[in-house]
């Protein structure tokens, strides 16, 4: 039943599609009218292991002074899709304005972003500056780029040296992360991205290091391991950015993190992002950062564009209604949480059983077979995907409209991190949530915490609530 271990992920269960299936192979990678968007453009994974060491390509385009340099960017097709104010409630800056190389404007342009969403526009300019951020904006609207572009910018390419570094907590976010600063830093020539996490060769990594790595992204478990080795020097590392910084300052890292700190210089600037930020950091920031500036867009917890509902059932109900919302909800690509890798693996076969195609993705797979269901899923080859907490955070698939929590989660970090998953960049999406008993209490204590609302699930919903093709449009582009 494997079926992340299918070879050709197709053969699994598709005699019956979800009731909105149209095509019979490969699902829509980008929402339905528009083009294939440049973030579910095929995911590179590195051929020897994650830990690749990813070269700029040589054929780089020289841009000359007094050049028309616009002309000659390659656009990916324009996303039509509505947008809600969680990002366009913006102060109307352009990426023009923080005087950034020019061949890094063309990779902003280039992955599609027009204009800085509101976490862009206040983190660019002050970590542009040097100085240290704690930044807390919500799920999907743009965290990455709001690091990546100021730490592409201050690199200097000529200097052979590791000069920032990006902590996330998953390898598959490594990855992710990692392909978007090459994607955004393609036209910069010389620039050296590496991705280091565990389960890969640790010997390809150390053989890797010999050669120029301005940037390393990476677990910080196979980081420590390289820089105790003294195999990546960081002594001239300038800046460290913590992605999901509350996670990685939670028990599972935070040691890890403290002692690779302790290896780069005094000077370094620490830059914090997440969506969620417990009391608990507060102990670091006021150990390591220095008069850090505070970024808190968080005026209301949860994004514009989910809805919610739920739906109250008995453990042995759960498939069932599963099935049911497989046969009325218009997916365009689902994730679907449960709590424990072992009842991933049982879903999964039960979704087979079914009839629907579905890949699993849990930690406890081999390093190889996750990238390859990462990378399959991204691309569109299956609709539903279920997984435990692995894909909790961070994980970007524009393609998913409706994530379901086939098992609640314990806290409202979780649940609020998990519903993210859809939603993308202010688009719509749905989140569903399968509620026993047990979970009743969990359920208030979670909208209270969230100051949110989770609604009963009517007998039919909405599609313009989240999908695309099914939301008219104002003239604005603009959706509150
Ligand atoms: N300025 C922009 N214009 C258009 N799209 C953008 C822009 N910035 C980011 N995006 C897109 O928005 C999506 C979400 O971005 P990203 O993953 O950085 O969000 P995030 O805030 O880190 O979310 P999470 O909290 O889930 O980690 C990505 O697909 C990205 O390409
Ligand atoms: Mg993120």
């Amino acid at each position: 039943m494997a079926t992340a271990r299918t070879e050709n992920p197709l053969v699994v269960g598709l005699s019956k599609q979800n009731g909105q299936v149209r095509a019979q192979q490969k699902v829509a990678s980008g929402p339905p009218g528009i083009g294939q968007l440049p973030q579910n453009q095929p995911f590179k994974t590195p051929t020897s292991g994650e830990g690749g060491l990813h070269q700029q390509g040589s054929g780089t385009t020289a841009i000359r002074f007094g050049d028309d340099w616009k002309k000659s960017l390659q656009l990916p097709p324009k996303d039509m899709r509505i947008r809600t104010s969680d990002v366009t409630a913006t102060k109307g800056n352009e990426f023009e304005d923080y005087c950034l190389k020019r061949e890094l404007l063309m990779g902003i342009f280039e992955m599609g972003w027009e204009k800085p969403s509101p976490i862009q526009e206040e983190s660019i300019p002050i970590a542009l500056s040097g100085r240290d951020i704690l930044a807390r904006a919500k799920n999907g609207t743009g965290k990455s780029g709001a690091y990546l572009i100021p730490l592409l910018e201050r690199l200097d390419l000529k200097k052979d040296c590791i000069q920032a570094i990006v902590m996330v907590p998953t390898r598959e976010l490594a990855l992710q992360v990692s392909q978007i600063s090459i994607q955004l830093g393609k036209r910069m020539g010389d620039l050296k991205v590496m991705a280091t996490t565990g389960g890969t060769n640790l010997r390809d990594d150390i053989m890797r290091l010999d050669e120029t790595v301005h940037v390393i992204i990476g677990t910080p478990g196979r980081l420590l391991d390289l820089v105790k080795k003294g195999v990546a020097k960081v002594d001239r590392t300038q800046m460290i950015v913590m992605d999901e910084a509350d996670k990685l300052l939670s028990q599972d890292f935070l040691v890890i993190l403290e002692e690779i700190i302790s290896f780069l210089p005094k000077n370094r600037q620490i830059l914090l992002y997440s969506a969620t930020f417990p009391i608990s950091v507060q102990k670091f920031m006021s150990k390591y950062l220095q008069k850090p500036y505070e970024i808190n867009l968080m005026d209301e917890l949860t994004l514009k564009g989910i809805t919610q509902f739920y739906a109250y059932v008995t453990e042995r109900q759960k498939v069932h209604c599963l099935n049911t919302l497989f046969s009325r909800l218009q997916i365009n690509q689902s994730i679907i949480f449960c709590n424990s890798t072992q009842r991933v693996e049982l879903l999964a076969k039960k979704i087979t059983q079914l009839g629907y195609s579905c890949f699993y993705i849990h930690a406890k797979m081999m390093q190889e077979y996750r990238n390859r269901v990462f990378h399959d899923f991204r691309n569109g080859l299956c609709r539903n995907l279920v997984c435990t907490d692995l894909f909790t955070r961070g994980i970007d698939i524009q393609a998913v409209n409706v994530v379901i929590n086939f098992d609640f989660p314990k806290n409202a970090e979780t649940y609020l991190h998990r519903i993210g998953r859809s939603g993308r960049f202010g688009h719509l999406g749905l989140a569903i949530n399968l509620i026993t008993s047990d979970d009743r209490f969990n359920l208030k204590g979670i909208e209270d915490q969230l100051c949110t609302e989770i609604k009963p699930i009517p007998s039919s919903i909405d599609k313009s609530l989240y999908v695309a093709e099914y939301h008219s449009q104002s003239p604005e582009g603009e959706e509150e």
